[in-house]
């Protein structure tokens, strides 16, 4: 081929690894152990974690090294309750915004701004108080669009409340109930961090160039908003709705896989025995969440769990975090087009404690691609071209 009309559509690239088992970085932070279905943060597997430690204290922990004491634990949410303000230009800002716009886009538009918007804290090589400063008001940006887009006026954080709490009593202005803000506290430490998943990568990847942790965090916001990664869980309760009843099961089922539809919530890169936050879940939305749709999920769970085993013979697919994350936030009160903005509130201590540790030792991520288009093309004028 030498005509300069060939194009990338001539040449059919292999499939893509998806960079499948590459190691990106060295982390202290946490592991996935995908075989053994097991997953540990500095040391501590989730289950020692989840339902005892509080997202406070897993934050300390991801971000200082090392689960606070009662002391360093009280300075500690001091200063994450004197970062939960969000400035009047930001909300003029979310204002602004359509009242359809998805839940995500606010929330990457809402962080990008509190750059600019905040003067003199995002200036320096991101720090713990930079992590704090940001994380602490992703719940007050999303609470607050929340408000506006359903003709409400934002209310402003209360002091002494903790991440859950101050989540929901911005989003709805009342006390929040223990059994709504306590499952939202487990489900936050749940998912404050994942190894090397796609968001984190890109909160990396955008460190390792001496950018900005606001920067990092809006591409790392941008990143899981993708269904491939935590944009599944309103995706499965657009499912388990859609099926409605337990009698529907299986033929909806088995049509979406016919038509070669991916069933939301389930399969992982990593696990290739079930999650321990799946299961953890499960456990919590068997008692916070209504009992017919729980009965619904787990008749939904079992039969997709026997259909793709059948259809994916050993491809080891099963129940992921999505999954029962539907269940148990819609327990919570929150609606589906929140559920991926709220498990962006968890990640974002996880996003942000692998900026620090890669400014901390730094080489900038920039790896090869394998070229695989045409070579020694010769050019021709536009009016010569086929
Ligand atoms: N439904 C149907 N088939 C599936 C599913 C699924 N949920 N997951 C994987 N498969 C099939 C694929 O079609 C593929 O089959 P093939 O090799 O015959 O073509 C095989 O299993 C392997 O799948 P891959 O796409 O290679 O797996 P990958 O590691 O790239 O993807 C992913 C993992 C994206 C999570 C995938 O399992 C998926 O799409 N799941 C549904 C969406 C979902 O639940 N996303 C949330 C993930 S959890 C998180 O990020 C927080």
């Amino acid at each position: 081929m030498s005509d300069s009309t060939a194009t990338m559509t001539e040449t059919e690239p292999p499939k893509p690894s998806g960079l499948e088992g590459v190691v990106a970085a060295s982390t202290a932070l946490s592991h996935v152990f995908g075989e053994e279905g097991k997953l540990v943060y500095r040391g501590y597997d989730i289950h020692e974690l989840a339902g005892h430690a509080s997202f406070e204290e897993v934050a300390f922990l991801l971000w200082v090294g090392h689960l606070p004491n009662t002391a360093e634990l009280a300075e500690f949410n001091a200063k994450l309750d004197a970062n939960r303000g969000l400035p009047e230009e930001a909300i003029t800002i979310l204002r602004q915004l359509p009242a359809e716009t998805p839940p995500m886009d606010a929330l990457r538009t809402g962080v990008s701004s509190l750059g600019p918007l905040l003067p003199g804290v995002f200036n320096e090589e991101p720090d713990q108080d930079e992590a704090i400063a940001l994380s602490s008001r992703f719940p007050s940006v999303l609470a607050a669009f929340h408000r506006l887009r359903t003709g409400k006026e934002p209310i402003a954080h209360k002091s002494g409340h903790n991440t859950a709490q101050s989540y929901l009593f911005q989003l709805f202005g009342n006390e929040p109930d223990e059994r709504h803000w306590k499952p939202l506290d487990t489900y936050l430490t749940l998912l404050t961090d994942h190894g090397m998943n796609a968001s984190t990568f890109a909160a990396r990847v955008i460190a390792s160039t001496q950018s900005d942790i606001v920067s990092s965090l809006t591409g790392a916001v941008g990143a899981l908003k993708g269904p491939l990664h935590g944009g599944a869980p309103s995706l499965v309760l657009d499912m388990l709705n859609e099926i409605g009843s337990a009698a529907n099961v299986d033929t909806w089922l088995t049509d979406a896989l016919d038509r070669g539809d991916r069933l939301m919530g389930f399969g992982h890169r990593v696990y290739k025995a079930e999650d321990p936050r799946a299961e953890i879940l499960r456990e919590m939305a068997r008692t916070a969440s209504d009992p017919d749709f729980f009965e619904l999920s787990r008749k939904t769970e079992e039969s997709a769990l026997a259909l793709l085993n059948e259809r994916k013979p050993g491809r080891k697919l099963y129940t992921n975090v999505e999954f029962y994350s539907a269940a148990v936030l819609a327990a919570v009160g929150l609606p589906g087009d929140m559920f991926t903005p709220t498990f962006s509130v968890a990640r974002s201590v996880g996003w942000s404690a692998h900026v620090l540790e890669q400014v901390a030792n730094n080489r900038l991520i920039r790896p090869q691609s394998e070229f695989v288009g045409p070579m020694d093309l010769t050019f021709a004028e536009v009016a010569d071209r086929r």
